[in-house]
Protein backbone atom coordinates (compact mmCIF):
# COMPACT_ATOMS: atom_id res chain seq x y z
CA UNK A 1 0.00 0.00 0.00
CA UNK A 2 0.99 3.61 -0.77
CA UNK A 3 1.16 6.09 1.79
CA UNK A 4 1.67 9.36 1.20
CA UNK A 5 3.04 11.91 3.62
CA UNK A 6 1.66 15.60 4.59
CA UNK A 7 3.92 17.11 2.84
CA UNK A 8 3.16 14.84 -0.50
CA UNK A 9 -0.58 15.77 0.23
CA UNK A 10 0.65 19.41 0.48
CA UNK A 11 2.41 19.38 -2.83
CA UNK A 12 -0.01 17.35 -4.84
CA UNK A 13 -2.92 18.78 -3.74
CA UNK A 14 -1.80 22.01 -5.96
CA UNK A 15 -2.38 20.11 -9.05
CA UNK A 16 -5.99 19.54 -7.71
CA UNK A 17 -8.73 21.79 -8.05
CA UNK A 18 -10.88 20.96 -4.93
CA UNK A 19 -13.90 23.31 -5.92
CA UNK A 20 -14.47 21.51 -9.03
CA UNK A 21 -14.24 18.17 -7.84
CA UNK A 22 -16.55 18.85 -4.90
CA UNK A 23 -18.48 20.06 -7.28
CA UNK A 24 -18.62 17.30 -9.32
CA UNK A 25 -19.04 14.89 -6.23
CA UNK A 26 -22.58 17.17 -5.78
CA UNK A 27 -23.34 16.12 -9.58
CA UNK A 28 -22.69 12.58 -9.00
CA UNK A 29 -24.32 12.37 -5.68
CA UNK A 30 -27.66 13.92 -7.74
CA UNK A 31 -27.33 11.47 -10.72
CA UNK A 32 -27.00 8.05 -7.79
CA UNK A 33 -23.18 7.42 -8.67
CA UNK A 34 -22.39 7.27 -5.40
CA UNK A 35 -22.48 5.31 -2.06
CA UNK A 36 -23.03 7.21 1.21
CA UNK A 37 -23.25 5.35 4.18
CA UNK A 38 -24.05 6.91 7.69
CA UNK A 39 -21.26 7.63 9.67
CA UNK A 40 -19.64 6.45 12.98
CA UNK A 41 -18.86 8.33 15.81
CA UNK A 42 -17.13 6.75 18.74
CA UNK A 43 -16.78 9.38 21.61
CA UNK A 44 -15.23 8.94 24.73
CA UNK A 45 -13.43 11.25 27.50
CA UNK A 46 -9.70 10.57 27.81
CA UNK A 47 -8.18 10.61 31.26
CA UNK A 48 -7.76 14.44 31.49
CA UNK A 49 -11.37 14.85 31.32
CA UNK A 50 -11.33 16.13 27.48
CA UNK A 51 -13.98 15.14 24.94
CA UNK A 52 -12.65 12.61 22.06
CA UNK A 53 -13.84 11.33 19.26
CA UNK A 54 -13.17 9.59 16.20
CA UNK A 55 -15.37 9.69 12.97
CA UNK A 56 -15.38 6.70 11.02
CA UNK A 57 -16.70 8.21 7.29
CA UNK A 58 -16.77 5.64 4.05
CA UNK A 59 -17.94 6.64 0.40
CA UNK A 60 -18.07 5.81 -3.45
CA UNK A 61 -17.86 8.08 -5.50
CA UNK A 62 -17.89 8.25 -9.49
CA UNK A 63 -16.38 11.39 -11.15
CA UNK A 64 -15.12 12.30 -14.63
CA UNK A 65 -15.71 8.85 -15.58
CA UNK A 66 -13.36 7.09 -12.67
CA UNK A 67 -14.54 5.27 -9.74
CA UNK A 68 -13.01 6.17 -6.11
CA UNK A 69 -13.39 4.20 -2.92
CA UNK A 70 -12.61 4.65 0.62
CA UNK A 71 -12.96 6.18 3.82
CA UNK A 72 -12.02 9.15 5.98
CA UNK A 73 -11.26 8.25 10.05
CA UNK A 74 -10.75 11.81 11.56
CA UNK A 75 -10.18 11.98 14.91
CA UNK A 76 -9.69 14.84 17.43
CA UNK A 77 -9.49 15.70 20.78
CA UNK A 78 -10.27 19.13 22.30
CA UNK A 79 -7.42 19.31 24.10
CA UNK A 80 -4.92 18.95 21.26
CA UNK A 81 -4.17 22.34 20.97
CA UNK A 82 -2.91 23.17 24.17
CA UNK A 83 -0.54 19.76 23.69
CA UNK A 84 0.71 21.54 20.48
CA UNK A 85 -1.00 19.78 18.06
CA UNK A 86 -3.84 19.75 16.01
CA UNK A 87 -7.15 19.70 17.36
CA UNK A 88 -8.31 17.01 14.49
CA UNK A 89 -6.39 14.49 11.68
CA UNK A 90 -6.38 10.80 10.82
CA UNK A 91 -6.37 9.02 7.96
CA UNK A 92 -8.10 8.93 4.17
CA UNK A 93 -7.27 5.21 3.22
CA UNK A 94 -8.48 4.42 -0.90
CA UNK A 95 -9.59 0.90 -1.69
CA UNK A 96 -9.03 -0.78 -5.20
CA UNK A 97 -12.08 -1.64 -6.46
CA UNK A 98 -11.60 -5.20 -7.83
CA UNK A 99 -10.04 -6.77 -5.30
CA UNK A 100 -11.44 -4.18 -2.38
CA UNK A 101 -7.53 -4.44 -0.98
CA UNK A 102 -6.39 -0.77 0.73
CA UNK A 103 -4.40 0.74 -1.88
CA UNK A 104 -2.86 4.19 -0.50
CA UNK A 105 -3.44 5.74 3.16
CA UNK A 106 -2.81 9.38 3.49
CA UNK A 107 -2.93 12.23 6.28
CA UNK A 108 -6.32 13.23 6.28
CA UNK A 109 -6.51 16.88 7.90
CA UNK A 110 -5.42 18.88 4.57
CA UNK A 111 -7.82 17.16 2.52
CA UNK A 112 -10.71 17.70 5.18
CA UNK A 113 -9.91 21.30 5.15
CA UNK A 114 -9.32 21.42 1.83
CA UNK A 115 -12.34 19.84 0.87
CA UNK A 116 -14.39 22.01 3.96
CA UNK A 117 -13.24 24.98 2.53
CA UNK A 118 -14.04 24.34 -1.60
CA UNK A 119 -17.64 23.06 -0.10
CA UNK A 120 -18.27 26.48 1.86
CA UNK A 121 -17.02 28.56 -0.80
CA UNK A 122 -18.95 26.91 -4.11
CA UNK A 123 -22.48 27.36 -1.49
CA UNK A 124 -21.00 30.91 -1.15
CA UNK A 125 -21.09 31.74 -5.23
CA UNK A 126 -24.21 29.39 -5.29
CA UNK A 127 -26.14 31.29 -3.09
CA UNK A 128 -24.77 34.82 -2.65
CA UNK A 129 -27.06 37.54 -3.93
CA UNK A 130 -23.60 39.06 -5.45
CA UNK A 131 -20.19 38.38 -4.35
CA UNK A 132 -19.25 39.08 -0.86
CA UNK A 133 -17.01 42.08 0.24
CA UNK A 134 -17.19 41.20 3.76
CA UNK A 135 -16.50 38.05 5.79
CA UNK A 136 -17.09 36.80 9.32
CA UNK A 137 -15.21 34.24 10.20
CA UNK A 138 -15.86 32.92 13.94
CA UNK A 139 -13.07 30.50 15.65
CA UNK A 140 -9.72 31.32 13.91
CA UNK A 141 -8.68 27.49 13.84
CA UNK A 142 -7.00 25.19 10.91
CA UNK A 143 -10.84 25.61 9.17
CA UNK A 144 -10.59 29.35 9.23
CA UNK A 145 -7.37 29.44 7.73
CA UNK A 146 -8.48 26.77 4.79
CA UNK A 147 -11.41 28.84 4.07
CA UNK A 148 -9.94 32.50 3.95
CA UNK A 149 -7.37 31.00 1.85
CA UNK A 150 -9.15 29.76 -0.63
CA UNK A 151 -11.44 32.87 -0.57
CA UNK A 152 -9.08 35.49 -1.38
CA UNK A 153 -7.34 33.86 -4.18
CA UNK A 154 -11.06 33.31 -5.68
CA UNK A 155 -12.82 36.44 -4.34
CA UNK A 156 -11.13 40.16 -5.56
CA UNK A 157 -14.46 41.65 -4.39
CA UNK A 158 -13.75 41.14 -0.59
CA UNK A 159 -12.39 43.88 1.02
CA UNK A 160 -13.31 42.89 4.76
CA UNK A 161 -12.60 39.94 6.80
CA UNK A 162 -13.67 40.44 10.33
CA UNK A 163 -12.37 37.41 12.49
CA UNK A 164 -13.14 36.77 16.35
CA UNK A 165 -11.84 34.12 18.39
CA UNK A 166 -12.38 33.03 22.57
CA UNK A 167 -8.52 33.37 22.49
CA UNK A 168 -8.07 36.88 20.93
CA UNK A 169 -4.09 35.53 19.83
CA UNK A 170 -5.64 32.76 17.48
CA UNK A 171 -7.36 35.61 15.68
CA UNK A 172 -4.47 38.37 15.78
CA UNK A 173 -1.93 35.41 14.56
CA UNK A 174 -4.19 34.74 11.36
CA UNK A 175 -4.87 37.60 10.32
CA UNK A 176 -1.34 38.85 10.69
CA UNK A 177 -0.19 35.80 8.81
CA UNK A 178 -3.23 36.58 6.02
CA UNK A 179 -2.89 40.66 5.96
CA UNK A 180 1.51 39.92 5.05
CA UNK A 181 0.24 37.78 1.77
CA UNK A 182 -3.21 39.86 0.75
CA UNK A 183 -2.47 43.63 1.79
CA UNK A 184 -4.96 45.07 0.35
CA UNK A 185 -7.62 43.23 2.30
CA UNK A 186 -8.84 45.21 6.18
CA UNK A 187 -8.32 42.28 8.34
CA UNK A 188 -10.26 43.28 11.73
CA UNK A 189 -10.49 41.42 14.46
CA UNK A 190 -13.21 41.59 16.81
CA UNK A 191 -13.90 41.42 20.31
CA UNK A 192 -16.93 40.12 20.30
CA UNK A 193 -18.83 37.86 17.58
CA UNK A 194 -21.53 39.87 17.25
CA UNK A 195 -19.04 42.69 16.07
CA UNK A 196 -17.47 40.38 13.59
CA UNK A 197 -20.87 38.87 12.41
CA UNK A 198 -23.60 42.08 12.25
CA UNK A 199 -23.56 43.39 8.92
CA UNK A 200 -21.06 40.83 6.86
CA UNK A 201 -22.74 39.64 3.98
CA UNK A 202 -21.09 35.66 4.32
CA UNK A 203 -20.61 34.70 8.05
CA UNK A 204 -18.72 31.25 8.79
CA UNK A 205 -18.71 30.19 12.61
CA UNK A 206 -15.73 27.52 12.50
CA UNK A 207 -15.80 27.23 16.14
CA UNK A 208 -15.42 23.94 18.06
CA UNK A 209 -18.33 24.77 20.67
CA UNK A 210 -21.65 22.80 21.44
CA UNK A 211 -23.57 25.94 22.55
CA UNK A 212 -25.38 28.12 19.78
CA UNK A 213 -24.55 32.09 20.69
CA UNK A 214 -25.86 33.75 17.24
CA UNK A 215 -29.14 34.88 17.08
CA UNK A 216 -30.78 35.94 14.04
CA UNK A 217 -30.77 39.23 14.53
CA UNK A 218 -26.96 39.48 14.06
CA UNK A 219 -27.60 38.28 10.69
CA UNK A 220 -27.90 41.10 7.84
CA UNK A 221 -30.52 40.98 5.25
CA UNK A 222 -29.44 39.51 2.33
CA UNK A 223 -26.30 37.51 4.01
CA UNK A 224 -25.52 34.27 3.68
CA UNK A 225 -24.22 32.10 6.81
CA UNK A 226 -22.36 28.92 5.47
CA UNK A 227 -22.82 26.58 9.17
CA UNK A 228 -19.58 24.93 8.98
CA UNK A 229 -19.14 24.21 12.82
CA UNK A 230 -23.16 23.27 13.17
CA UNK A 231 -23.73 24.45 16.65
CA UNK A 232 -23.18 27.99 16.68
CA UNK A 233 -26.68 29.44 15.51
CA UNK A 234 -29.48 29.77 17.50
CA UNK A 235 -32.62 28.15 16.36
CA UNK A 236 -34.14 31.10 15.17
CA UNK A 237 -31.23 31.76 12.56
CA UNK A 238 -32.92 28.56 10.93
CA UNK A 239 -36.42 29.99 11.44
CA UNK A 240 -36.05 33.53 10.32
CA UNK A 241 -33.86 32.33 6.88
CA UNK A 242 -35.95 32.53 3.96
CA UNK A 243 -33.62 29.63 2.65
CA UNK A 244 -32.38 26.53 4.60
CA UNK A 245 -30.08 24.74 2.21
CA UNK A 246 -27.92 21.14 3.22
CA UNK A 247 -25.51 19.16 1.71
CA UNK A 248 -26.90 15.51 1.92
CA UNK A 249 -30.41 15.47 4.05
CA UNK A 250 -30.02 11.54 4.89
CA UNK A 251 -26.62 13.02 6.64
CA UNK A 252 -27.75 15.73 8.66
CA UNK A 253 -31.32 13.50 9.44
CA UNK A 254 -29.16 10.89 11.13
CA UNK A 255 -27.24 12.96 13.17
CA UNK A 256 -28.54 13.18 17.03
CA UNK A 257 -26.12 15.35 18.21
CA UNK A 258 -26.02 18.83 15.31
CA UNK A 259 -28.77 21.78 16.00
CA UNK A 260 -30.64 20.87 12.68
CA UNK A 261 -30.96 17.33 13.15
CA UNK A 262 -31.75 18.02 16.96
CA UNK A 263 -34.68 20.20 15.64
CA UNK A 264 -35.41 17.93 12.86
CA UNK A 265 -36.37 15.25 15.86
CA UNK A 266 -38.32 17.71 17.48
CA UNK A 267 -40.78 17.66 14.63
CA UNK A 268 -39.61 21.69 13.72
CA UNK A 269 -38.27 20.81 10.34
CA UNK A 270 -39.55 19.89 6.71
CA UNK A 271 -37.20 17.79 4.91
CA UNK A 272 -36.09 19.01 0.97
CA UNK A 273 -38.89 18.10 -1.63
CA UNK A 274 -36.74 14.64 -2.61
CA UNK A 275 -37.61 13.67 1.23
CA UNK A 276 -40.63 15.03 1.47
CA UNK A 277 -42.99 11.97 0.81
CA UNK A 278 -41.56 9.62 3.66
CA UNK A 279 -41.90 11.93 6.25
CA UNK A 280 -45.59 13.80 4.86
CA UNK A 281 -45.40 17.62 5.62
CA UNK A 282 -46.31 18.20 8.96
CA UNK A 283 -46.45 21.68 10.77
CA UNK A 284 -42.86 23.16 11.04
CA UNK A 285 -41.08 26.24 11.69
CA UNK A 286 -38.20 25.67 9.70
CA UNK A 287 -38.63 24.43 5.32
CA UNK A 288 -35.25 22.77 4.02
CA UNK A 289 -35.49 24.31 0.44
CA UNK A 290 -32.81 21.76 -1.14
CA UNK A 291 -30.13 20.15 -0.87
CA UNK A 292 -26.68 21.45 -2.77
CA UNK A 293 -26.81 19.59 -5.70
CA UNK A 294 -30.25 20.82 -6.64
CA UNK A 295 -28.57 24.51 -6.62
CA UNK A 296 -25.91 23.61 -8.92
CA UNK A 297 -27.86 21.13 -11.11
CA UNK A 298 -30.24 24.35 -11.02
CA UNK A 299 -32.89 22.09 -10.02
CA UNK A 300 -33.47 24.64 -7.10
CA UNK A 301 -32.84 28.57 -6.35
CA UNK A 302 -30.96 29.48 -3.53
CA UNK A 303 -33.14 32.60 -3.26
CA UNK A 304 -36.14 35.04 -4.56
CA UNK A 305 -34.55 38.35 -3.70
CA UNK A 306 -31.56 40.16 -2.86
CA UNK A 307 -32.72 40.43 0.59
CA UNK A 308 -33.25 36.57 1.42
CA UNK A 309 -30.95 35.31 4.64
CA UNK A 310 -29.79 31.95 3.13
CA UNK A 311 -28.63 29.53 6.02
CA UNK A 312 -26.06 26.27 4.36
CA UNK A 313 -25.67 23.72 6.85
CA UNK A 314 -22.73 21.38 5.40
CA UNK A 315 -23.06 18.29 7.37
CA UNK A 316 -19.99 17.09 5.55
CA UNK A 317 -20.21 14.15 3.25
CA UNK A 318 -17.18 11.31 2.94
CA UNK A 319 -17.38 11.54 -0.78
CA UNK A 320 -15.73 14.42 -0.94
CA UNK A 321 -12.93 13.34 1.18
CA UNK A 322 -12.79 10.12 -1.19
CA UNK A 323 -12.71 11.87 -4.46
CA UNK A 324 -10.06 14.68 -3.52
CA UNK A 325 -7.99 12.16 -1.96
CA UNK A 326 -8.51 9.86 -5.02
CA UNK A 327 -7.47 13.22 -6.95
CA UNK A 328 -4.20 13.38 -4.94
CA UNK A 329 -3.44 9.69 -5.70
CA UNK A 330 -3.95 10.11 -9.30
CA UNK A 331 -1.51 12.96 -9.20
CA UNK A 332 0.55 10.59 -7.56
CA UNK A 333 0.55 7.91 -9.60
CA UNK A 334 1.23 10.62 -12.83
CA UNK A 335 4.26 11.72 -11.18
CA UNK A 336 5.35 8.56 -9.95
CA UNK A 337 8.37 7.25 -12.05
CA UNK A 338 6.99 3.63 -12.27
CA UNK A 339 3.23 3.73 -12.03
CA UNK A 340 2.86 0.86 -9.31
CA UNK A 341 1.71 -2.28 -10.35
CA UNK A 342 -2.36 -3.13 -9.59
CA UNK A 343 -2.61 0.41 -7.88
CA UNK A 344 -5.75 1.53 -9.59
CA UNK A 345 -8.66 2.79 -7.65
CA UNK A 346 -11.06 2.64 -10.31
N1 LIG B 1 -19.08 20.75 8.41
C1 LIG B 1 -17.97 20.15 8.02
O1 LIG B 1 -17.90 19.51 6.96
C2 LIG B 1 -16.74 20.25 8.87
C3 LIG B 1 -15.54 19.69 8.41
C4 LIG B 1 -14.39 19.82 9.20
C5 LIG B 1 -14.45 20.49 10.44
N2 LIG B 1 -15.67 20.99 10.84
C6 LIG B 1 -15.78 21.67 12.12
O2 LIG B 1 -15.12 22.93 12.03
C7 LIG B 1 -14.81 23.35 13.36
C8 LIG B 1 -13.44 24.01 13.40
O3 LIG B 1 -12.46 23.03 13.13
P1 LIG B 1 -10.90 23.42 13.26
O4 LIG B 1 -10.16 22.20 12.83
O5 LIG B 1 -10.65 24.72 12.62
O6 LIG B 1 -10.76 23.58 14.84
P2 LIG B 1 -9.58 24.30 15.61
O7 LIG B 1 -9.54 23.68 16.95
O8 LIG B 1 -8.34 24.33 14.77
O9 LIG B 1 -10.09 25.82 15.72
C9 LIG B 1 -11.25 26.16 16.42
C10 LIG B 1 -11.10 27.59 16.89
O10 LIG B 1 -12.37 28.01 17.42
C11 LIG B 1 -12.12 28.75 18.62
N3 LIG B 1 -13.35 28.69 19.41
C12 LIG B 1 -13.88 27.62 20.04
N4 LIG B 1 -15.08 27.94 20.59
C13 LIG B 1 -15.30 29.25 20.30
C14 LIG B 1 -16.36 30.14 20.56
N5 LIG B 1 -17.45 29.77 21.25
N6 LIG B 1 -16.27 31.41 20.07
C15 LIG B 1 -15.17 31.81 19.38
N7 LIG B 1 -14.13 31.00 19.10
C16 LIG B 1 -14.20 29.73 19.55
C17 LIG B 1 -10.91 28.09 19.25
O11 LIG B 1 -10.24 28.94 20.15
C18 LIG B 1 -10.07 27.77 18.01
O12 LIG B 1 -9.19 28.83 17.68
C19 LIG B 1 -14.96 22.12 14.25
O13 LIG B 1 -16.16 22.21 14.98
C20 LIG B 1 -15.07 20.97 13.26
O14 LIG B 1 -15.81 19.89 13.75
C21 LIG B 1 -16.79 20.91 10.09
Amino acid sequence: MLHLTDGDVDELIEAVDVVGAVREVFLAHAAQRTVLPEESCLRWTNDQGESCRSLNMPGLVEIDGRRFAGTKIINASLGNPDRGLARADGVVLLFDLTTARPVCLMPAARVSAARTAAVSVLSAELCWARPARSVAIVGAGALAEAHLGLALRRWPSLRTVRLHDRVPAHAALLAERLQAVHPGVAFDVTATAEQAVRAAELVIPATTTTTGYIPAEWIADGAVVVNVSLDDLLPDVFTAAEKVIVDDWSLVAADTTRLLGRMYRDGDVLPPPRARAADGAGPHTVEVAAELCDIISGTASPRTSATDRVVINPFGMSLHDVAVAGKIYTAHLGTAPTPLAGAAVT
